[in-house]
């Protein structure tokens, strides 16, 4: 293990946090463990196990070397006491939930989440006796007025996704104290490069690792990272859910990781002046930014963030038909569904993530016809932004 007690800056910690210093073989990198199984010499050594007297793994669903060191990395880059791995975003987010929560308790979910977010308290929560409240994210009476003495669990992102709105994570934390109920940030758009919401007394950070920590697009994982107490019986629940992240992947996020200070900061960057560019833009109706000071989140922003992520949404001006002509004449951004990537990539919400959606439910949730999510990768931001300007002329 690298020595945990001195505690590195960000872009060190990415780098060398969990990994052991000596590894097998002396390899450099940390090697992938793909094995389902792991034996014991004789059954003293199963005795040991099971007493409790020996800490080491039996069956790879529990755990596994590899997934232990991507784990212990992503802890020592949130300041977290212990975390988890799991098979994708959505999967940490359900476990987490469903260890948290018992028939006939409550949870509120702010309704600017992720739409399978969303969808899991909707159609699942609610389907086994656990009601869901959806408040809107900016709406902080709203959010005080849905607690019951059954409520258990806040739930929000913080940049939500697609609209970048920012919670106030102090207050929320404020909020649910007394309540007695627990605070759940999937801060997957800021990541710990920008936010870590466990210094403002969040009890438990969500990460979707495929985007900006696996940062290649080529894997899926999510994590959980909190105190040892709650981590250890979401972990009982992993178990048997049995979500556990594969050997392969888990090197994958490693070696992801090991350049994610670098990538967070060109991305922090090129965000900013393609949402200053864009908010000059005679063709752009409004852009959604939280580092533009017109973002009526900015100064929470500020306050909580030390950068402001890589994602910028805006409204372009003109219809749905105007508005994919501008999506077709990109050049340097793929179409598609993800972010956090070295590649840009740009959506168009309403009809990549909302299409189950009638047109006047999409519109409630506030996913015009014109909104566009562009997700910026490390590309050169003179290309993307020249790029952006050729398109929104053909608009
Ligand atoms: C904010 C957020 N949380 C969770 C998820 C789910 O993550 P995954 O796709 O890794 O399951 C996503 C996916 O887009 C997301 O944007």
């Amino acid at each position: 293990m690298s020595d945990r007690s001195q505690k590195n800056r960000l872009s060190t910690t990415a780098v060398h946090g969990g990994e052991e210093r000596v590894k097998a073989g002396h390899s450099l990198t940390t090697p992938i463990v793909q094995t389902s199984t792991y034996t014991f010499r004789d059954s003293a050594e199963v005795d040991d196990f099971i007493s409790g007297r020996v800490q080491r793994i039996d069956y790879g669903r529990y755990g596994n070397p590899t997934q232990r060191a991507a784990e212990l990395k992503l802890v020592e880059l949130e300041g977290a006491e212990d975390g988890l791995l799991f098979a994708s975003g959505m999967n940490a987010v359900t476990t987490t939930l469903l260890a948290m929560l018992s028939h006939g308790q409550h949870a509120i979910i702010l309704d600017d989440c992720y739409r399978k977010t969303r969808q899991f308290g909707e159609k699942v929560l609610k389907r086994y006796g656990i009601d869901v409240t959806f408040v809107p994210p900016g709406d902080y009476e709203a959010i005080e007025g849905a607690f019951r003495p059954n409520t258990r669990v806040l739930v929000t992102e913080s940049p939500t996704n697609p609209h970048l709105n920012v919670l106030d994570l102090p207050r929320l934390v404020a909020m649910a104290k007394p309540n007695l109920v627990k605070v759940i940030i999937d801060s997957t758009f800021a990541t710990p490069y920008n936010q870590r919401p466990l210094e403002f007394g969040v009890d438990l950070v969500i990460h979707s690792a495929t985007k900006y920590l696996g940062g290649h697009n080529d894997l899926m994982a999510g994590a959980v990272l909190g105190p040892a107490g709650l981590i250890s019986a979401i972990k009982d629940f992993r178990g048997i859910m049995g979500g556990t992240i594969d050997p392969h992947c888990a090197y994958l996020l490693i070696r992801g990781v090991k350049t994610f200070a670098l990538r967070m900061a060109r991305q922090n960057a090129t965000a900013q002046r393609m949402a200053e560019f864009l908010e000059g833009h005679p063709k752009v109706r409004r852009v959604y930014y939280p580092g533009l000071k017109s973002h009526p989140h900015h100064d929470v922003a500020r306050e909580q963030m030390s950068g402001f992520g890589g994602v910028v949404s805006f409204d372009v001006a003109g219809g749905l038909a105007q508005t994919l002509k501008f999506v077709d004449h990109l050049r340097v951004p793929y179409i598609g569904p993800s972010l956090g990537g070295v590649e840009s990539m740009v959506s168009h919400p309403a009809t990549v993530s909302y299409y189950e959606l009638s047109r006047e439910e999409r519109l409630e949730v506030g996913i015009l016809d014109e909104l566009i999510r562009y997700a910026v990768g490390v590309e050169d931001p003179e290309d993307l932004i020249e790029d952006l300007g050729k398109a929104l002329e053909k608009v």
